[in-house]
Formats: C-alpha cells, structure tokens, sequence
C-alpha cells in the first residue's frame, strides 16, 4: 500500500562564536570544572553575542539545511520552530525566520516544549506531510538560554548553552512498511503535575517580566531516565522493533549520566548515543538538530539505518521519534 512518509532531506545547524569554559565559570560562580564534568560532562557551552537572537541562530542552521537538502527557500511551504526563547513575545519567532528567508508563502509558526521542543515540532511537521498539507517542511529547534539563566545561580547557569539546528522534512511515498524511508513511529506526552520542576519564575501575564529558569535538578533526573526508556519503547513498539534493531540514538542532550543511564535501561551499546553535551552544554529545543547534523556530517549515520530521537523537558513534556535514514 503506497503511503506518505516524511523524510529528512537535509540537516544543518549553528553555533553562537562565542565559548565559555567551565574554568570560566569557575569565576562567576562558586562551582569547579571537576564538578560539572563529573555530574552531568559538560565541559563548555556556545553564548549568543550581544545582539544575536534567536531568530539569527535558527536563520543560519536553516540556511545549512536547505544546502545540504539542495532545495531553496521558495521549496518551503511550512515553517515551525521550537524554542523557548523567542526574539519577541509575538510575532512567533518562526514567522522572522520566514521573513528572513524571504519566504512570503505557505505558513510558519512556533512549538514550545522546552527541551522536547522538537520532538513536538517534527511530529507536528510529520502529521502535515502526512496529511497532504505541506511538502517541504523547515524544523528548527533555536535557542538562547542563556538570556534566562540566573548566571549567579551555580545549580542552573553551568547547564545551559546556546545554539540552533534544523532539518528538512520532506514528503516522499513510500510501500507503508518497515522498509521504508522516513519517520515510522513517534510519540510525545506531557504532565502538567510537574510543572514546577523545571519552569521560568517570570512570564507576560504572571509578573510582567522575562524571568529565570529555575530547576530542581534531581528530581528531573529521576523522570527523566524513567520517561526516555519508556517512550522509546513505545516507538519501538509501534514499529514492531527491538532495541537491537537500532543503529543510532541522538537524544536531547541535557546530562551525559541521563544519556548513559536511559542506554542502560534499554540495554543499548553506549557506542550507538550521539553525545554532544561536552561541547555545546544543554541546548533544550535546539540539542537533538545539533547533534543529529554532527552525526550526518561526519559520516556516523548513513542511509537505510535506524536512527531514534528522544527527548524530555520542562512540564513535564517528552517524547521519541523512530526513523529510517
Ligand atoms: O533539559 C531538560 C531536562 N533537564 C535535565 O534533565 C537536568 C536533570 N538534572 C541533572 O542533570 C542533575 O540533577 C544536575 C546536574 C542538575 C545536578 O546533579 P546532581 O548529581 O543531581 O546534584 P544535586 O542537585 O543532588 O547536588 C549535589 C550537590 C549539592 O550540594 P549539597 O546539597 O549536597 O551540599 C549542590 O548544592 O552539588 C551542589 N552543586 C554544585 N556544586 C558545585 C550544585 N550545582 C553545583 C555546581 N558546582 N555548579
């Protein structure tokens, strides 16, 4: 049976110039290099420069993706970004992009699912493809967490990085079996119960003021490791896999014990995790596109294997993505 699938046609990403070390951090805050290594990897995170938003970060990946795709801009009928951190309070921070990228047609809009951000943005974009609404989707996950950060606030600022990556999802047909290339499963969900685990103490209509993120990390941690190895069950379910079946996984990197700890659970070759938390730090939406443009670049993932996306977030919010390359 001929179906539609959604496939990934290129991948890009970017990086603010700007890097601070742990040793640099070392002097704002009361913490250690050894600290932050030992307990979540990190090693260095990316800054926007002054002046650099949001939007510029997601125009730049996007502009990577589109080459790698070898489309244009004019090919894009949809655009969505994931971030929490957008330019302005509206317009959405997609709709920059588009303007940008000087897209005047089809529609743009954006998710916020914190970290899961775009997990949500590609279901989302696979559910258009799939319905005949679009052709050639742009998913973006851009941040700047850093303009949320308490950077006074050791349990938090040492975490977070800034960065952007996004993907191509275009429609192609498929036999509608395993087969196939593109998205075969994914799933998301959310908790509102634990939406003060991890949230931001300012918004527009609360305290009128931006905010800074606050997190109690441990009991993160603990969900966090519990909801990745269960939903990427589901997707390996619903895809009648197994977890041998899988080539790769590039989860949102938030803490290199999580990523170890959820491969652990699954009983999954730690060798098979793209990990980028070293170097680019928790980047929330825009971790997994980071990652995952990495691993396509540097020749680690390659047509016809199975590669799983998965991430959590504040919300709670979760969710996984099974595909073929
Ligand atoms: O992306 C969305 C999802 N986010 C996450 O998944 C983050 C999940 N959580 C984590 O990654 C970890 O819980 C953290 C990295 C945030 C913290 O690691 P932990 O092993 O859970 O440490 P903890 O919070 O239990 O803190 C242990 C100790 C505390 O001191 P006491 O109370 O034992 O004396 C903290 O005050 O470490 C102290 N501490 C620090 N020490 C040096 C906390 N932050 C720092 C720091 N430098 N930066």
């Amino acid at each position: 049976m001929s179906v539609i699938r959604s496939v990934i046609s290129g991948t890009g990403s970017y990086l603010p110039q700007n890097i601070i070390t742990n040793s640099d951090l070392e002097e704002k805050v009361d913490t250690t290099d050894e600290w932050i290594i030992e307990r979540t990897g990190i090693r260095q995170r990316h800054i926007a420069a002054e002046g650099e938003l949001t939007s510029d970060l997601a125009v730049n990946a996007a502009k990577n993706a589109l080459e790698s795709a070898s489309l244009e801009a004019d090919d894009i009928d949809l655009i969505i970004v994931a971030t929490s951190t957008a330019d302005q309070t509206f317009p959405s921070t997609a709709t920059t992009v588009q303007r940008k990228l000087g897209i005047i047609k089809g529609a743009a809009f954006d998710i916020q699912a914190v970290c899961s951000g775009f997990i949500y943005a590609l279901t989302t974009a696979d559910n258009f493809i799939k319905a005949g609404q679009a052709k050639n989707v742009l998913v973006i996950g851009a941040e700047t967490f850093s303009r949320i950060l308490d950077w006074e606030d050791r349990t938090t600022c040492v975490l977070f990085g800034d960065g952007a990556g996004a993907v191509v999802l275009s429609a192609q047909t498929g036999d509608g079996n395993n087969d196939d290339q593109g998205i075969l499963a994914s799933r998301i969900h959310s908790d509102g119960r634990y939406n003060d685990l991890l949230y931001v103490d300012g918004g527009v209509s609360s305290t009128g003021t931006i905010g800074h993120l606050r997190m109690k990390g441990r009991e993160v941690f603990r969900h966090a490791v519990v909801n990745l190895a269960s939903v990427v069950g589901e997707v390996l379910e619903d895809s009648k896999m197994v977890s041998d079946d899988i080539d790769w996984i590039v989860p949102h990197q938030a803490n290199k014990r999580i990523l170890d700890g959820t491969a652990r659970k699954l009983k999954i070759d730690p060798n098979k995790i793209v990990i980028t938390v070293h170097k680019h730090a928790n980047t929330s939406a825009a971790s997994i596109p980071l990652a995952l443009d990495e691993a396509v670049r540097d020749g680690r993932i390659t047509r016809g294997q199975i590669v799983i996306l998965e991430a959590m977030g504040g919300g709670f919010t979760w969710g996984a993505c099974l595909l073929r390359w």
